[in-house]
């Protein structure tokens, strides 16, 4: 089958003429976008073509999923040869191949234990299934009163009501209301005065995990299901777990019977150069939650991976009855089934989690270089990650970053910005003209920047 490319794509419709009203935009400033719109109507490997022809280079992957770099042929192919073969199939009672092929495939990548998998949409759904799954787990095994979900301030697990509820922004609370309410919060790790400028983890930080042993006096282990943090925050603003931080929070649960929860859906699948940070780390976690890079950002997929005596603890009771009440229109979709394949095939043909990990170095290095650039209060990095904080403008916070993403893009540099910090994490197939490139446009603009 032919891949398309983009000169045998059909033409895309005048943007100038695009009609922005009708579309609510997520996470977006809506009134400033449509006054100002930045379109991307094509991308091939590292770049986006903006709607007036400019290549972009993406700083960013995408939102963080494109981690094979844009349009690649087997994943493309893949997609196209499903779409005609088989649109649909159900998986409630029902079975088609690729889920099944997909969740095998999965657990040879998963840190030794995780090797049962359960298939969602996207990376709320992701985290919802996961805590759901470990309130039922403790339900199943008789522990019925281990409910209560710890999260970490400045967490960031998505936007379903669990997600939200273990998440650690002021925000949605703010928004949304109280939430669920048997939650609780590790204190967040970041603290610029002890850690900034640090390249990979701090040293600084590892006894917050020590909280974790304050929260089970307080309210009991016999009352706590399982916690929940990204092994690297990604959305909240690039934030490195300082050394030994992991392995602490790790030990606690262990000793304290409650499940610990990595939400993986940025880290996972290559973007500290192993397969999971779990690997990178070497903390194996009891649950895994995916997505993103998991098709590659083509088709929304996301997946729990669990420990197989949790998948055990429900095999229990009549034979013909549903174990787990939960699962999604959408679970195992033929396509996205079709493009993760696709996508696992790319990520080891190419080496690609290995040419990640060669580039750390040379990305910290030059990502680092911007630290004498005007307004850079701190950098840091991890893998193929790098955060960059910037001095919030007086009375105007984020407004600086946010003026960063805006000349960036007109420069042909595709960052991400999260309050007054900028987030790089490039495809993984980047090259370092790529790095050298990212580093050049972004120290220019910081340069120009108020
Ligand atoms: C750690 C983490 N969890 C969950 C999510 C939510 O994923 P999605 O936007 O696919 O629902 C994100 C998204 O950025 C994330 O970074």
């Amino acid at each position: 089958m032919q891949p398309l490319t983009p000169s045998s794509l059909p033409p895309t419709p005048a943007t100038v003429s695009t009609k922005l009203d009708a579309f609510w935009m997520p996470f977006t400033a809506n009134r400033q976008f449509k006054t100002q719109p930045r379109l991307m109507v094509a991308a091939q490997d590292m770049h986006y073509t903006s709607e007036d022809g400019r290549q972009i280079l993406d700083g960013t992957a995408g939102l963080w999923c494109v981690n094979a770099g844009h349009c690649r042929p087997k994943i493309v192919e893949a997609i196209q040869a499903q779409a005609a073969t088989m649109d649909y199939a159900p998986t409630f009672q029902m079975g088609h191949p690729a889920p099944f092929q997909l969740a095998d495939r999965l657990t040879h990548l998963a840190p030794e234990g995780l090797n049962r998998v359960f298939f969602a949409n996207s990376g709320s759904e992701a985290v919802d299934t996961a805590l759901k799954i470990a309130i039922a787990y403790h339900r199943v095994r008789g522990e019925g009163t281990r409910q209560r979900l710890i999260g970490r301030e400045r967490g960031y697990h998505g936007v379903g009501f669990g997600g939200i509820s273990v998440g650690g922004i002021g925000g949605n609370r703010k928004l949304f209301g109280s939430l669920l309410n048997d939650t609780d919060h590790l204190p967040h790790t970041h603290n610029l005065a002890e850690q900034a400028f640090s390249y990979q983890q701090p040293t600084w930080g590892a006894h917050l995990a020590d909280e974790l042993d304050r929260l089970v006096a307080l309210h009991h282990a016999a009352n706590i299901a399982a916690v929940i943090v990204e092994p690297v925050a990604g959305s909240t603003g690039v934030l490195i777990p300082p050394m030994g931080y992991l392995e602490k929070l790790r030990e606690i649960c262990t000793r304290h019977g409650i499940l610990l929860i990595f939400d993986e859906v940025i880290t996972g699948f290559g973007r500290l150069g192993t397969g999971f940070a779990a690997d990178y780390f070497g903390v194996v976690p009891d649950i895994i939650t995916v997505a993103k890079g998991l098709t590659n950002g083509t088709v929304p997929m996301g997946a729990v991976l669990v420990r197989q005596e949790i998948y055990d603890a429900f095999m229990q009771g009549p034979e013909h009855a549903i174990e787990l009440p939960h699962g999604y229109t959408y679970s195992g979709h033929p396509l996205a089934c079709a493009a993760a394949i696709a996508t696992l095939d790319v990520y080891a043909e190419e080496g690609l989690f290995e040419h990640a990990a060669s580039l750390a170095d040379y990305w910290q290095e030059a990502v680092h270089s911007l630290r004498r650039s005007p307004h850079v209060i701190d950098i840091r990095n991890l893998g193929i990650v790098a955060g960059i904080e910037l001095e919030p403008r007086p009375q105007e916070p984020t407004r600086r970053a946010y003026d960063c993403l805006v000349r960036c893009f007109e420069r042909g540099l595709l960052i991400r910005v999260t309050g007054d910090i900028i987030a790089l994490s490039p495809p993984l197939m980047l090259q370092k003209s790529h790095i050298d490139q990212m580093v050049e446009i972004l120290g220019e603009v910081l340069s120009d920047l108020p």
